[in-house]
């Protein structure tokens, strides 16, 4: 048997996080500049049906049966096997690498299953449908993120923009006019799970507030889809600077990323906003009619850990 290789990219997401949770429209997009990869070669050496994972940046060289029952790569191999009616699988060995920071909300743990379940479905000769990988990758995300829209694993699997709604089809979306997204890291680790809950328990307090900046966060996705269809481009800053205003309201910014906005926006941003769960990871900014360099070197001055540049269209 030959090895097989499958990646997924990481994803930003333009407008509508933590709303989508609760029923409101979502737009995200794709991040080739970064990629979860899995390789499965033959168990050469291993006991008789052993899996033996290996994921350098995490330091874990394993066999599957030695992880803890909950732990996403042992979750994404398991449900695969699952799905192909392998119960004895011959043994392989699984390496996993990713250029996709952890827990800065780009979808590192969506991109790791997602090319999880290619792989190890490729090695056994029945790729799996994008349908079922994204029913796996949602699985894993639901067992760690409690109560996950599905934007992440929808828009890593398909790695195309969507306009997403929560339990609804995804929707053909055009982009009018390619655009330029810089994307900043606050370097500040910070699991989706964490500000998901916190959000749903505010929620849960004052549902009242609450469902007014998630309808909030609602009409500027409905809004923006329209600018973005119409190559609008020059309308998309101010939605995200309304989005990011709302997200404020929310309590899942953080002063790392509300320096990095103000940054942005001082270097000539269109628009700039929180992007994912919030309160540390990325943030990203509109480059238009602006040399996203130069936004680029304000957020690295202003303290960014990393940057970006990404070119939002239709064809990546
Ligand atoms: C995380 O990338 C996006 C959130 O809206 C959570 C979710 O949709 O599952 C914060």
């Amino acid at each position: 048997m030959p090895n097989f290789t499958a990646s997924a990219p990481g994803k930003i997401i333009l407008f509508g996080e933590h709303a989508v949770v609760y029923g409101q429209p979502a737009i995200a997009v794709p991040v080739t500049q970064v990629q979860a990869r899995a390789t499965v070669a033959p168990g050469i050496g291993l006991p008789q049906g052993e899996i033996q994972i290996s994921a350098p940046e995490i330091a874990l060289d394993s066999p599957l049966h030695a992880l803890p029952l909950d732990h996403a790569i042992k979750q994404a191999v398991d449900l695969t096997l699952t799905a192909l009616g392998i119960q004895r699988p011959t043994a392989f060995k699984l390496k996993i690498t990713s250029s996709i920071p952890l827990a800065a909300g780009l979808g590192s743990g969506a991109a790791v299953s997602v090319a999880i379940a290619r792989a190890v479905s490729a090695f056994f000769g029945r790729p799996l449908a994008d349908e079922q990988v994204n029913a796996i990758a949602y699985e894993i995300e639901k067992i760690h993120h409690g109560t996950p829209s599905g934007i992440d694993n929808t828009v890593i699997t398909y790695a195309q923009p969507v306009y997403f709604i929560k339990g609804q089809p995804i929707e053909a979306f055009e982009i009018g006019i390619p655009f330029t997204i810089v994307i900043g890291d606050t370097g500040i680790a910070s699991p989706t799970s964490i500000a998901v809950g916190d959000v749903r328990r505010a929620w849960e307090q004052d549902s009242t507030s609450y469902d007014a900046l998630f309808a909030a966060c609602g009409e500027i996705a409905r809004n923006a889809r329209t600018a973005i269809e119409q190559g609008e481009i020059g309308a998309l800053g101010p939605w995200m600077n309304e989005n990011h205003a709302v997200l404020q309201k929310m309590g899942v910014s953080s002063p790392e990323l509300d320096r990095l906005v103000e940054a942005a926006r001082a270097a000539g941003a269109a628009g700039a906003k929180l992007s994912g769960g919030g309160r540390g990871g990325n943030m990203i900014a509109l480059a238009r009619e602006v040399d996203p360099d130069r936004i680029a070197n304000a957020l690295l001055d202003a303290g960014a850990r990393n940057v970006v540049v990404t070119q939002v269209g239709n064809k990546q």
